[in-house]
């Protein structure tokens, strides 16, 4: 391999006519072999090494600004309700799903695999991860890495690491320790990346410690590599460079070169070769952690795309959306609906057409188009004019309707709460949709319903007490009228089979089985940043942000300051009931039994948490799993406990110290069995 031909490899561009490549001329020179997309990186044919032809993202392949013509793809719903299922088979199989659609429109690298932990409620891209919990977030991106790289394309971890909010993301400096960063994101990339294997990890745009998380040393080369023997190679985000030295602090490859200043990974990084800075070593290092990936996951020879069958994914598109519902609250089961229910209300803007989609680079276009499309716009922001609110087509109001042929179905835009409460007053069950729009490059101020969404609430359950809300949104969101509704099911953005699936659990066809990946806060003011530091500054604005909360994220945060959420962290009910009994453990496997103890088949999730160690009290995810069950029957669930959890971290390892650890069975962070003890060993391990 020739000096050139290996840095052809090290830098990519993204190929669509944004930038300098708005020059139709410059386009004309693009290599025959380019898809419009998210990233391309050169080949060498002469090697037989294939280009590398990236695409976004975890919930579906996207098609930036509609540049591939009509180009369609199984759109799925939000990460958090990936997350929801507790179901690491299905974040398999929706990952296989995006990636096989992926690979036969030509693609071979698939930029998912989104792990940063939820740390804030209002952070804009929480829709694209998974949860608050590295155990959580760890297993599910894990399996939807497997199950990515099993279509044959390398998959992508992302954003390494602390991207945990929007607001200044080029300039938010994260400051955290290393002990609290190693026990909380750096776990859960570390459980996605052991256990999944990805191809490539991509470094985040924001500052980590004083250093760019894509020219970070520490992070990369001696947590990333040297301690976890990571093989693979570290991609940055689009735009994320600002040196050729970024490659001496263990950045292998610069994507979306032409959003950064300059292409430095050709002739900056070719310079510091020439003087001695870039060693030869390092040079063939970064060049060989493509290659092995490549070749592990299948790029190079790889046979022809098998074709795909978008039916079947839709169904899979579905399931997600039926097990990532949460029914947060049911009083007096309001719901499901009664099967001759006569008079239903729907309620709520845009009901009557489609579901929210969350917005940027992870939107894709799906096989029905949208049903409609509002540019919200977005002040100064480089991706304002991304910013456009999209509705799925498959509208609650049509998908209730023909999922209740019998009951007379009306509907209100809720636009007025005068409408809205007339509409309510003269009907059996009144449902509200509820929505708010999150995209990339934005958070939220707060956890508030925009639009008078709530005034719409209120009206409506001052009309009609038999109220049931159904939320659309990309986060947890403050109900200020929750003590007088009825029933809340968190949809999320349920992606393109939302409408069904919505319909499925309010009618009883499904029994929900979602628990909560995030906690809902019951107020900003107990968060470990009541307000987002330099919110509303232009963007670029510097920021230094303390992460005071260190490891204790969410849940574990509400535990450590004796707060009560609005619903913790692993909530969510169903229409039947369960309990969880005959805890063993010896602290590193555990068994339980499972029944279900209602007169409906339903699944709910086994959560094992790590309550105190000698004697301090504490909140930790040890385990979990969702088991499905049969009305009346039992089942024994074996789990082994991720020792990590149950460790600090000391400084070159983990150590677990001697003595007494007290676990319990949760129904969530919160409602938790009596605790059982076990004595321990002390252990030292490295990794
Ligand atoms: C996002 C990444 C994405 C990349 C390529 C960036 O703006 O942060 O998540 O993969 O664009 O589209």
């Amino acid at each position: 391999m020739t000096d050139d031909e290996r840095f052809s490899m090290l830098h990519g561009f993204m190929p669509i006519p944004i930038g300098p490549y708005a020059n139709p001329e410059l386009q004309a020179k693009w290599p025959k072999d380019v898809i419009f997309g998210a990233g391309y990186v050169a080949g060498v044919p002469r090697l037989g090494i294939p280009s590398q032809r990236a695409t976004d993202a975890s919930l579906g392949v996207t098609n930036p600004f509609g540049i591939r013509k009509g180009d369609t793809a199984t759109a799925l719903p939000a990460g958090l309700a990936i997350g929801a299922t507790f179901n690491p088979d299905l974040a398999f199989a929706g990952a296989k799903l995006v990636a096989s659609e992926a690979r036969a429109k030509g693609f071979n690298v698939l930029l998912g695999g989104g792990i940063n932990l939820v740390r804030d409620p209002r952070n804009g891209r929480n829709f694209e991860y998974i949860s608050e919990d590295p155990l959580l977030s760890g297993v599910m991106g894990a399996a939807a890495v497997r199950g990515a790289q099993s279509a044959g394309v390398v998959s992508t971890v992302k954003h390494f690491s602390l991207n945990s909010n929007e607001t200044n993301r080029h300039t938010w400096n994260a400051e955290i320790d290393d002990e609290a960063h190693r026990e909380s994101d750096l776990l859960a990339f570390q459980i996605a990346i052991e256990r999944g294997r990805p191809g490539s990890v991509m470094c985040a745009y924001n500052i980590v410690n004083g250093e760019k998380a894509c020219g970070n040393d520490h992070l990369i080369n001696t947590v990333l590599k040297r301690d976890w023997r990571y093989k693979g190679w570290v991609m940055s985000d689009w735009g994320a460079v600002s040196g050729a030295d970024f490659a001496i602090k263990g950045l292998d490859q610069q994507a979306g070169e032409q959003l950064d200043k300059q292409i430095w990974f050709d002739a900056p990084l070719k310079a510091k070769l020439a003087d001695g800075s870039l060693s030869r070593e390092r040079l063939s290092d970064m060049v060989r952690r493509i290659l092995r990936s490549m070749k592990a996951s299948g790029l190079v020879d790889a046979a022809p795309a098998p074709a795909v069958d978008m039916d079947a994914h839709a169904q899979i598109a579905r399931q997600v959306a039926q097990q990532g519902i949460v029914l947060l609250k049911n009083d007096g089961n309001a719901l499901p609906l009664a099967a001759n229910v006569a008079s239903v209300a729907v309620i709520g803007r845009n009901a009557h057409v489609g579901v929210l989609s969350g917005g940027g680079s992870s939107q894709g276009l799906p096989p029905r188009g949208w049903a409609a499309s509002v540019p919200v716009g977005g002040g100064e922001g480089s991706i304002g004019a991304w910013r456009i609110e999209r509705w799925f087509a498959g509208a609650p109001l049509a998908a209730l309707k023909e999922a209740l042929p019998k009951a007379h179905v009306g509907f209100d835009p809720g636009l007025y709460p005068q409408d809205a409460a007339a509409l309510a007053a003269r009907s059996d069950v009144v449902i509200v949709f509820v929505s708010k729009y999150e995209a990339e490059g934005f958070d939220s101020p707060d956890l508030s319903l925009p639009g008078g969404q709530d005034a719409i609430i209120e009206a409506t359950v001052a009309a009609n007490p038999n109220t049931i809300v159904v939320l659309e949104t990309g986060n947890p969101v403050a109900m200020p009228w929750l003590a007088k509704v009825k029933a809340v099911v968190a949809a999320w953005y349920p992606g393109q089979e939302g409408a069904a699936a919505i319909a499925d659990v309010l009618t009883g066809k499904v029994n929900p089985s979602g628990r909560l990946p995030v906690s809902f806060p019951a107020t900003t003011e107990t968060l470990p940043r009541p307000t987002i530091p330099s919110y509303g500054t232009p963007e670029h604005t510097h920021v230094t942000v303390r992460m005071n909360e260190g490891s204790d994220v969410g849940y574990r945060w509400n535990a450590r300051q004796g707060i009560k959420p609005l619903f913790s962290f692993g909530h969510g009910l169903s229409y039947t009931s369960f309990t969880a009994q005959k805890l063993k453990t010896d602290g590193t496997e555990a068994s339980l039994t499972v029944r279900n103890t209602g007169d409906r088949a339903g699944a709910t999730v086994a959560q094992l948490y790590l309550v105190s160690r000698n004697g301090q009290a504490m909140r930790r995810l040890v385990g979990f799993q969702r088991v499905e069950l049969a009305p009346g029957t039992e089942k024994v669930i074996e789990m082994t406990i991720e020792p990590r959890l149950l460790a600090d971290w000391n400084g070159a390892g983990w150590t677990i110290a001697k003595g007494d650890y007290r676990f319990a069975l949760g129904e969530s962070a919160e409602a938790l069995s009596t605790p059982v003890t076990v004595s321990l060993k002390e252990r030292v391990w490295q990794d």
